[in-house]
């Protein structure tokens, strides 16, 4: 396995920071999201050191992984937060991050969301159509609250991804063409509850490609000199987000540091304060998904491996065909290895971690991590088959503690 400084194997044992990650399965049960403080807050700080030299706000992606503990480090560590719903703003106010270092972002707002952020005083809105500009305007209008607003531009850029999230494409709902972008900003000029100040843009997740992303930033720059030669004052430019991370061994991920530096000086001279909305690269490998083997079974020469978690608590595999490594929390060697599919007790064939994987030849009782999982695991899982949501723990050095209790059946039922 590509063991980091966050999780490694001691003695034969799978270990996330001071801590055994046995001892948390048997305590805090499976399947059980378990995520490291550490982990999360050394990669914001790559961010941050990255863009030192210009005046910035890392506004993180709470769609990633929002649970309020994970949150809270971030505001700690000075984080902004980058939202796509109300939500989402409830989550990060609860946490007690800022909602003024807090850009909205999304292509469906609601008027009673926009309210909402203009209560509660966030930094901008990344507008994404005409339509929403007029709505911005008018509750703004209302609330006797002016407006930040972005326009969030689609440069046309193929971000080399999988196509459920590639978004930079003219033919993905999200953004404004960056063509009619100076027809839209002068029209917004003559709003009066909007300050357009800014421009933005995301192309995509997982970008493990560094062209498409220093490209999209070179259309993005010109059309900020394009405006300001226009006369219109814009101060602010959203990068976005979208670096990706390494799944599997023969992939490479864009280091964070270097990659961001090398952005940040594209866009650097211009007097321009830069944001920029990062998910995944913060807490995917920060992450992992603890689940104990059912049951061994074949059918014909095919071998499966049936673990309790399924693509009620991680989609990725099932929605992305995504690959994440599944490792044994004990390393027996001399049992050897295993071809299997690794699936869950869903009712689904689509229901699968793994699909004829060598894995551990691991026996019932066994526990398994599935690893990078900190992004987009628990924030995408559901109750399907009256399934209760996982426990989430987060480990600090040699502590650790439920940050968010497995729900009970009483969950389950709440509301009906
Ligand atoms: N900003 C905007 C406007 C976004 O739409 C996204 C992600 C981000 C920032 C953060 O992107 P990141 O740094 O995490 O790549 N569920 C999918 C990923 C969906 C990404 C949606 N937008 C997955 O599991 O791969």
């Amino acid at each position: 396995m590509r063991s980091d400084a966050y999780y490694q194997y001691r003695g034969g044992h799978l270990y996330c920071e001071q801590v055994a990650l046995a001892d948390i399965a048997r305590r805090a049960g499976t399947p059980c999201y378990v995520y490291s403080a550490a982990a999360i807050v050394d990669r914001f700080a790559a961010y941050d050191r990255a863009m030192a030299g210009v005046p910035h706000t890392i506004c993180y992606a709470v769609k990633a992984n929002s649970n309020l503990s994970v949150l809270r480090l971030l505001a700690e560590a000075g984080a902004g937060f980058d939202i796509v719903s109300a939500g989402e703003l409830f989550r990060v106010v609860k946490a007690g991050g800022d909602p003024g270092k807090t850009v909205f972002s999304g292509v469906g707002k609601r008027a009673d969301e926009i309210e909402y952020a203009l209560e509660q005083g966030v930094h901008a809105f990344n507008c994404e159509s005409a339509d929403e500009m007029r709505l911005i305007d008018a509750v703004a209008a209302r609330l006797r609250r002016p407006a930040r607003v972005a326009f969030r531009v689609n440069p046309d850029i193929d971000a080399q991804t999988h196509k459920y999230i590639s978004t930079g494409l003219r033919e993905n709902k999200f953004g404004v063409n960056i063509a009619d972008a100076p027809a839209l900003y002068r029209e917004a000029q003559r709003y009066e509850n909007l300050r357009v100040t800014g421009v933005s843009c995301h192309i995509g997740s997982n970008l493990l490609k560094v062209e498409p992303m220093l490209e999209a930033v070179d259309k993005v720059l010109a059309l900020v000199d394009e405006l300001r030669s226009g006369g219109l004052a814009i101060s602010e430019l959203d990068l976005g987000g979208g670096l990706g991370v390494a799944y599997r061994d023969d992939e490479r991920e864009p280091e964070i540091e270097s990659t961001i530096a090398a952005l940040c000086a594209r866009a650097s001279g211009r007097g321009l304060t830069l944001h920029v909305e990062p998910g995944r690269s913060i807490v995917a490998a920060a992450g992992v998904l603890l689940t104990r083997v059912l049951y061994r079974k074949s059918n014909g020469d095919k071998q499966f491996v049936v673990v309790d978690a399924a693509m009620t608590e991680l989609i990725r595999p099932a929605l992305y065909e995504a690959w994440h490594d599944i490792e044994p929390l004990r390393l027996i060697p001399e049992r050897g290895n295993v071809v299997a599919d690794v699936v869950g007790p869903v009712c689904e064939s689509g229901d699968f971690l793994a699909k004829d994987r060598s894995l551990a030849n691991v026996a019932p009782g066994d526990h398994l991590a599935v690893l990078t999982a900190g992004a987009y695991g628990f924030v995408q899982s559901c109750n399907y088959n009256s399934r209760p949501r996982p426990a989430e723990v987060l480990v600090e050095g040699h502590r650790w503690r439920e940050v968010r209790a497995r729900e009970t059946f009483e969950d389950l039922i709440r509301g009906e």
